[in-house]
């Protein structure tokens, strides 16, 4: 069997083909954008809640982007207080939503598309996995250390690197996938299936074949823990109880198993690798904040927040209206789909000074990068972690870092969801 180790030393083109940012966004059946931000912004100064979809409002056509649903009248909420609110009462605001798009279909029933009881049913006994001190500690000391020390010493010894593919995309893939308990020859198999199960340019039939993988991966790891636990997320999953209505309590059906691992371990290797590659890219690009951070390491998690904040990597969420709401003085109709632009709320100037600007020094206040509400990020306290880790190693162990003149500038791409950088081109020694 390969170690982590050494599957983690190994070159492997896989990675440069599963973690490109524009092919995401075109493989998603998203169109690119350059930059959101100057028409986000302007909608929510003229109000914090508009009707139609963000595509439209921005100007570009109906299904531009993902999370459309052409037979709804949509509306889009962008300031902080719409936003948040709606996050919040998901009673109202329902993540339902998502029984509406293929990719729930496929999957099954995760916590994603559940609403009260239901949802605090299945979220609560996984939710001890993923709390601030599982972070700092089981994933720390399981995977995430490890990981990024193998990664770090092998950029080390160059003096060049592209640290969006070489760090960012692979760090956290491997963390999640491991801190599972999938080996290390699975890992990529298993990120290749869980990209085609739902990849737009793929034909129905490869969907398919790609789903069924998925299943099949987990359902035999699923099997293999229930013979032999182990030290992984899926052990431990194996052993939880959910507590019903009545106050019994039952093992979790393998059913819900896959369901939520297909969520955890998809949401876990995207999010973190583009918010990752948009910190450093923010650093770079304003050296004299990367000299602040230097000289005071107690700011990283801090720098984790302002860089989610600045320039989240989905800059929207769905949800589905399924009463009759009025949200920050406008009405909704039942039946209503709505956009969540957490791009402009995140920088509503009522609550963030130049909110345009990134700025690791300024007073730390909540934004909705992570969501909010009951389905807040599972996985922040880990993806936050893995940050911190991977930061620290950048600041020890490559220095004088700065960017590679001789390769194209670097940008942040992608969709309305799902941005990163093109790459990060690095010198440093
Ligand atoms: C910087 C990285 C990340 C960002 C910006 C992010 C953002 C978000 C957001 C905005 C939501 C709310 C979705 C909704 O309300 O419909 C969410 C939910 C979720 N995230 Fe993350 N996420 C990140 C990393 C991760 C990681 C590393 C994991 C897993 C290890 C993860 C697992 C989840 C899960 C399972 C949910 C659904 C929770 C529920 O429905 O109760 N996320 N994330």
């Amino acid at each position: 069997m390969t170690s982590y180790a050494s599957a983690l030393r190994k070159d492997d083109p896989r990675i440069r083909q599963l973690f490109d940012v524009e092919a995401e966004t075109l493989h998603g059946g998203s169109m690119l954008i350059d930059d959101p931000f100057p028409a986000i912004n302007r909608l929510r100064n003229e109000g914090p809640v508009h009707k139609g979809s963000i595509a439209k409002l921005i100007g570009y056509p109906e299904n531009a982007f993902r999370h459309h649903l052409p037979e709804r009248t949509t509306y889009s909420a962008f300031s902080f207080a719409a936003v948040s609110r709606a996050f919040i009462e998901n009673q109202t605001y329902s993540s339902k939503v998502w029984n509406l798009f293929e990719g729930s279909a496929a999957r099954g029933d995760s916590m994603l598309e559940k609403v009260g009881m239901e949802h605090r049913r299945i979220r609560d006994p996984i939710q001890p996995f993923f709390s601030p001190e599982a972070a700092e500690s089981w994933w720390s000391d399981k995977v995430i250390a490890e990981t990024v020390e193998t990664l770090i010493s092998e950029i080390e010894r160059k003096r060049e690197a592209d640290l969006f593919l070489e760090l960012c995309a692979r760090m956290p893939v491997h963390v999640v996938s491991a801190g599972f308990g999938f080996d290390a020859e699975e890992i990529i198999p298993f990120r290749i299936a869980l990209h085609d199960s739902a990849r737009a340019t793929a034909t129905a039939q490869e969907r398919q074949d790609a789903q069924q993988t998925v299943k099949r991966m987990l359902t035999r790891l699923i099997e293999r823990r229930r013979r032999g636990p182990e030290n992984d997320i899926v052990t431990k999953l194996t052993q939880a109880e959910v507590t019903e209505e009545d106050g019994t309590t039952r093992p979790f059906t393998t059913e819900e198993i896959i369901a939520n691992c297909w969520l955890i371990v998809l949401a876990g290797g995207g999010t973190t690798w583009r918010q990752l590659g948009i910190t450093l890219f923010a650093l770079l690009n304003h050296p004299e904040q990367f000299e602040i951070l230097r000289g005071d390491r107690g700011l990283i998690p801090r720098v984790v927040l302002e860089s989610a904040r600045w320039h989240a990597t989905d800059l929207m969420f769905p949800r589905l209206v399924v009463k009759d709401a009025v949200l920050e003085g406008v009405e909704i109709p039942a039946g209503a789909l709505l956009h969540l632009c957490l791009g402009a709320a995140n920088r509503d100037p009522t609550r963030w000074e130049n909110p345009d600007k990134f700025d690791i020094t300024r007073p730390v206040q909540r934004s909705v990068a992570f969501g909010g509400g009951p389905h807040s990020c599972l996985g922040q306290h880990v993806s936050r972690q893995e940050m911190v880790l991977a930061l620290n190693a950048v600041m020890d162990r490559l220095p004088n870092l700065r960017w590679d003149p001789s390769k194209a500038p670097a940008k942040l791409v992608g969709g309305i969801f799902q941005r990163g950088p093109t790459g990060l081109p690095v010198l440093f020694g």
